[in-house]
Parts: C-alpha cells; sequence; structure tokens
C-alpha cells in the first residue's frame, strides 16, 4: 500500500490533520457541499485504517463540541478557498501555506499558469502525505513544493532553499495553525511572514476566538484537538494585524457562514469553535 513501507502514524499536533480531512471528506458527500475535496477521504482512511469515523462523543456536550468544530473547519476551508481566487485575480502565482496538514488545495483547486504552491509542515505530516499521494496517483495543478521544517525554527531559510522569491507578492494562508503555538511563536511568525512579503502580498489566518480554550479545552480528552490548544485572538485583531503591516478585515464564522447558505440555526445545534477568519493586504 505504501511503496512497500511502512507509513508513518499520525500522533501529537499533526494528527489533528487527518482530522481536519475526515471533517472534509464528510463535507465533500454533501449536495450542497460549500467544496469538494477528493483526496480528504484517502487521508482520512490512511490516518485511522479499519475506522470509518471517529469513537462517538462522550455525552451531549462532547457531541456538540464536536459539531462545533466540525462547522469550523468547514466555513474557514470555504472562505480561505475565496481569498486564494481572489488572490490569482489580484495576480499572485506564490502560494504558501503554513501547517499545510492534509490541505490538498494543490490538487483540487484550479490555478493559473505559473503559479507555485509551498506547502511547510514537520516531515511526518508531509511524508505521510507524500506516500497517500502516490497511492492515490494524484496530480497536483501547479507547481507543488513540499518544505519539511519546523515552524519554531528556521523555516524562512527552509522556504528560501526551495525558491520562494520574497521580492514577488505572496499569498500566504496559516488555517488552523495559530491556536497550536504560544503567543510569542505567533508574534515570530508574524514578524516572518511580514518580511518576505511584497506590496500586494495577501494573507489568510484562521484564529481561535475569545474563550474557546475555556469553552473547548477545559474537559478536552488527551491528545485530541482542543486539548492542544493554546493562543487565542487578541482583542482587537485588525489592530494586531495592523501592527505587523497589513491591512485585515475580520470576520466571524457565524457571518460566512450564512454567506455560504450554512447558517449556525437559532439556536445553533453545536457550541461556536475556533474562531476569528481573517483576510489581509500587504501595503
Ligand atoms: C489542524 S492542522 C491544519 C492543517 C491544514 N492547515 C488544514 O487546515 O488542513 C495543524 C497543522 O499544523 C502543523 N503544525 C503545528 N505546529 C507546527 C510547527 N511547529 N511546525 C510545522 N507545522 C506545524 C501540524 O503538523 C498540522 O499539520
Amino acid at each position: 500500500m505504501t511503496d512497500g513501507q511502512e507509513r508513518v502514524r499520525p500522533s501529537g499536533v499533526w494528527a489533528t490533520a487527518v482530522g481536519v480531512a475526515r471533517v472534509r471528506a464528510r463535507e465533500s458527500e454533501r449536495e450542497d457541499a460549500l467544496f469538494r475535496d477528493p483526496l480528504a477521504q484517502a487521508f482520512a482512511t490512511a490516518g485511522d485504517p479499519g475506522a470509518s469515523s471517529p469513537p462517538p462523543p462522550a455525552d451531549e456536550a462532547a457531541r456538540r463540541r464536536r459539531l462545533g468544530v466540525a462547522f469550523s473547519v468547514v466555513v474557514r476551508t470555504r472562505f480561505l478557498d475565496d481569498l486564494l481566487r481572489q488572490a490569482c485575480a489580484s495576480g499572485i502565482r506564490q502560494v504558501v501555506l503554513l501547517g499545510a496538514g492534509m490541505d490538498s488545495r494543490a490538487f483540487r483547486m484550479d490555478w493559473p499558469g505559473g503559479t507555485r504552491l509551498f506547502e511547510v509542515d514537520t516531515a511526518a505530516p508531509l511524508d505521510f502525505k507524500a506516500s497517500v499521494l502516490r497511492q492515490e496517483r494524484a496530480v497536483a495543478r501547479c507547481e507543488r513544493i513540499a518544505v519539511a521544517v519546523d515552524l519554531r525554527e528556521d523555516w524562512p531559510g527552509a522556504l528560501a532553499a526551495a525558491g520562494h522569491d520574497p521580492a514577488a507578492p505572496t499569498v500566504w494562508i496559516a488555517e488552523g495553525l495559530l491556536i497550536y503555538l504560544p503567543e510569542d511563536a505567533v508574534e515570530l511568525l508574524l514578524a516572518r511572514i511580514g518580511a518576505r512579503s511584497a506590496a500586494g502580498s495577501r494573507l489568510g489566518l484562521t484564529l481561535g476566538s475569545r474563550g474557546v480554550i475555556e469553552r473547548f479545552g477545559a474537559d478536552a480528552a488527551p491528545g485530541s484537538a482542543a486539548s492542544l490548544w493554546v493562543s487565542e485572538m487578541p482583542d482587537d485583531p485588525v489592530a494586531w494585524l495592523a501592527g505587523h503591516g497589513w491591512e485585515a478585515a475580520a470576520h466571524t464564522l457565524r457571518e460566512r457562514a450564512a454567506a455560504y447558505g450554512r447558517p449556525a440555526g437559532t439556536p445553533p445545534q453545536h457550541d461556536e469553535g475556533p474562531g476569528g477568519l481573517i483576510s489581509a493586504v500587504r501595503r
């Protein structure tokens, strides 16, 4: 199944990337899907062979939390798909996915000729991903470059060595990532992104909403995604990003979901998961 090699099993923080793929696989089956991710099921199955779905939630509160996380993944995926399309329409041809996990946009979206897409994550998830992509004979629809590096280390050096050109505008995506990084690491990440962002660059971020760690993490199962969350959005994310040189707009899941024809319901059928959706332009 994996070119005769043992496939590395998901563990620690990158196991969350397989959970995200599971959510995207389920969304892709819906008639009114907000996106279609044909590779998501293969990632989910490879990460959890033999199990078609995660164990049932322990109680109603856990069920509502799980639905809340799934809802946030679906809405943010569509939000960032749209942001990437807008970035391409503005002429950007460099894409960097930070903490790319099982993101399959290189394979499932239409990219203008000449687009280079860098996927940055640690080696284990990228190796796992590569073995699933080989198994599925997946063909990227742009130039795709995997960059195996820890984002707490010299990732700018690794990205530059992989061919990223800081003089040309870039669209950066940090999706489901910052919530796993302590605040000082988030600040450093933003400073490093800014230093490599030519005028006209764009940025798409997802942030944990205020209080989400308390609401979701307090009695989260050990090893679950929520048990690993450590940071939430600042009180004023637009001002925070202005301080980093970005003209940003902040959106809520609720507002975006309603715009996509997928309202959260009144009352919502799930707890409100993470969080803030940010789009930004470098001036
Ligand atoms: C919840 S997943 C999201 C994956 C992807 N962005 C998506 O939305 O499909 C978080 C990802 O961030 C990556 N990540 C977390 N901390 C990291 C670090 N210090 N260096 C590199 N990658 C990291 C994990 O390996 C994992 O793939």
